[in-house]
């Protein structure tokens, strides 16, 4: 299959402030697309706006709330409005809190599945509208390497990564004979905000800690990746052959899972345990 020059064509993304979305959003402009970015904080959007402009490149910073149906759609519909008809549309916004399973309440559960899970497909349904209409299209959806093996404290995190990935799944067989790509995004630990943000929603945190560094990468690989397959679509991104071949091998051996989720939950607990000491002290 030939490579899609992506000059000219926009997307648009949700969760463009920082981290994997602000890095996205930098090497599409790179690589010559308009770039609809959507998010909260004005401030943040309006800064990697000026960033792409300095670079000779097209952005547009929209706020946006992914919890609501009404600013979803006027994202994608001012995105087109002003860049043309979209190429693709990346769900990219989430957030994750360490809390086990029996301590979460159906609150935080659902904030949290109103955001990572309805968020992609309140995004992804007015792009989709539109890519219908035009018989093309690439919906692009951030789950995470962890969608696919969930990790203790992370339970209700995983839960959403592992929906988005299978709605994803589902999705790419019934829109591919309409002319549209659906891919799923599997990071790896990525150096973002994100863990402060998991940090201060939990008041703690030790995945970082607990994450071998091999396993943290910086997001501009996860962009890059992106890129590679908005040139070429494919069914999956990952950005570590190692993680890939170890959810799968685990989940085909979940006892192994088990012995190796143990020790790190054994791990978890004494970082923890040094931490409320170090607080006490
Ligand atoms: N970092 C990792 O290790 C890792 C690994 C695998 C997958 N992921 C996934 O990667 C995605 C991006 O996270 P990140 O690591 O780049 O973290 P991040 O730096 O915290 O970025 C999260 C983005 O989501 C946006 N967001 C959060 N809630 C939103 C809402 N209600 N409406 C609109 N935007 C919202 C934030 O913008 P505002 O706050 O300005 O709204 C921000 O732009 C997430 O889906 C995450 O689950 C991360």
């Amino acid at each position: 299959m030939m490579a899609i020059d992506l000059r000219g064509k926009p997307i648009a993304i949700a969760g463009a402030s920082s981290g994997i979305g602000k890095a996205t959003a930098l090497a599409c402009a790179a690589a010559g697309m308009p770039v609809a970015l959507g998010a909260r904080r004005m401030d943040k959007l309006r800064a990697v706006a000026q960033d792409i402009e300095r670079m000779g490149g097209t952005a547009l910073a929209l706020e946006l709330d992914v919890v609501g149906d009404e600013s979803c759609r006027a994202f994608i519909e001012q995105a087109e409005q002003q860049l043309g008809p979209l190429h693709a549309v990346f769900a990219n916004a989430g957030f994750g809190f360490e809390m086990p399973v029996h301590d979460t309440g159906d609150a935080e559960m659902r904030e949290i599945f109103e955001v990572n899970f309805f968020g992609t497909l309140r995004i992804a349904r007015p792009a989709i509208e539109r890519f219908l209409e035009r018989r093309s299209g690439h919906v692009l959806i951030c789950s995470s390497s962890i969608g696919k093996m969930a990790v203790p404290g992370y339970g209700a995190y995983c839960a959403t990564k592992a929906a988005q990935w299978h709605i994803g799944r589902a999705m790419r067989h019934e829109l591919r004979p309409l002319g549209i790509h659906v891919s799923t995004v599997h990071p790896i630990g990525t150096s973002t905000e994100f863990f402060e943000e998991a940090r201060r929603r939990s008041g703690g945190g030790s995945l970082v800690e607990n994450t071998p560094k091999a396993f943290i990468q910086p997001p501009e690989r996860v962009a890059r990746a992106i890129v590679a397959c908005l040139r070429r679509p494919r069914t999956e991104v990952w950005t570590s052959l190692t993680a890939r071949l170890g959810m799968g091998l685990l989940s085909t051996f979940p006892r192994v899972a088990d012995t190796v989720l143990g020790r790190f939950a054994q791990l978890q607990d004494r970082i923890n345990r040094v931490e409320s000491q170090t607080k006490k002290v």
